[in-house]
């Protein structure tokens, strides 16, 4: 898959001296999506709003689609839909309105049956001729998707899009998402819900202070970082573990009652050391009453990741 968006040494330090990106080196391929994922402040709208225009960067180099966005901003721009974290609508226009106008800003051809599909899809349909202003927080944020769907963008940068979104409008988002990969369009997304990008995403960046500190295949990543914890409870108190009961770190709970070991990678069951300890406490005559395992979460090896790079 070739790359539909090239972002080399990127930097971007704001007028007030503050560096909120220092060197990122990003490609993204045609047809993914794409998961920034970042604490507060890492430098996420930053590096969505330079691709976008919003922001001017210091320096490096952007290339949307083979199109350097500083030779030639509006036919770079014209290939990209943003969906922004902050609210950026005219209260005083129609939905109607409101989306037709972003389709005519990046110089496409009126095409009423496209934005009324958009509007469909959105359920905003009933909605098209009310003012913006009169819609609930979470309907704006359907306008604003909806903008950025008007003119048929090839890349679609969603930044933060589900915060503060109710359960139903979230659910609807992603499988517009979805829809919108089967046709082809690149997803880049950032979101504080990590569980939403381990469902989505096909790959995973970190940035943190400006810095990308990751980038890999979403599964790949699980395999490498995930872990799960398995714990027997042991039907009788044991109080030390016997020599040779395990070719693993085994450790004993402090009450005597549990046996917990770490399984790393993703648990796709092909690894058989839970079968391999319980065969040897069978031989060993101790009995056991359950067991229990919990898998780590892409949230758990963001944290780490994020933790260790402070
Ligand atoms: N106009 C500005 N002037 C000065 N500093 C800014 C400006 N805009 C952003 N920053 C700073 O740049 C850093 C990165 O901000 P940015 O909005 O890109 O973070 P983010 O990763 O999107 O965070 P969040 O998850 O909170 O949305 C922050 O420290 C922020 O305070
Ligand atoms: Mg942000």
């Amino acid at each position: 898959m070739g790359s539909v968006l090239s972002i080399e040494k990127l930097t971007k330090t704001y007028d007030n001296g503050f560096a909120a990106l220092k060197g990122v080196d990003l490609s993204i391929r045609r047809g993914e999506i794409f998961a920034l994922l970042g604490p507060n402040g890492a430098g996420k709208t930053t590096l969505i709003g330079i691709v976008c225009g919003l922001v001017r960067l210091s320096s490096g180099k952007v290339v949307v689609d083979g199109v350097d966005i500083a030779e030639n901003y509006r036919a770079a721009r014209k290939k990209i839909g943003l969906v922004p974290q902050e609210l950026s609508v005219n209260m005083f226009e129609s939905v109607w309105e409101s989306v037709s106008f972003s389709r005519g800003l990046f110089g496409k051809k009126a095409d009423p049956a496209h934005v009324e599909k958009v509007l469909r899809d959105l359920s905003l349909w009933d909605k098209k001729d009310v003012n913006i202003r009169a819609l609930s927080g979470g309907m704006k944020r359907r306008v604003l998707i909806a903008k950025a769907l008007a003119h048929e963008p090839e890349i679609l940068f969603l930044d933060e899009p589900t915060a503060g979104v109710d359960v139903e409008l979230r659910r609807d988002m992603w499988e517009m998402v979805r829809h919108l990969r089967e046709s082809g369009v690149t997803i880049i997304l950032t979101t504080h819900y990590i569980e939403e990008a381990e469902d989505m995403a096909d790959r995973i960046g970190v940035i943190n202070r400006g810095e990308i500190i990751l980038v890999e295949e979403k599964h790949a990543l699980m395999r490498r970082l995930g872990q799960t914890r398995i714990c027997v409870t042991l039907t009788e108190k044991m109080d030390h573990i016997p020599e040779g009961l395990f070719d693993r770190p085994l450790s004993l709970s402090p009450d005597g009652a549990s046996l917990t070991f770490i399984r790393m990678g993703e648990n796709d069951g092909k690894d058989d050391s839970l079968a391999r300890l319980l065969k040897n406490l069978v031989a060993r005559g101790i009995d056991f009453a359950s067991v229990t395992s919990s898998q780590s979460s892409l949230e758990d090896i963001f944290i780490d990741l994020v933790g260790k790079s402070r």
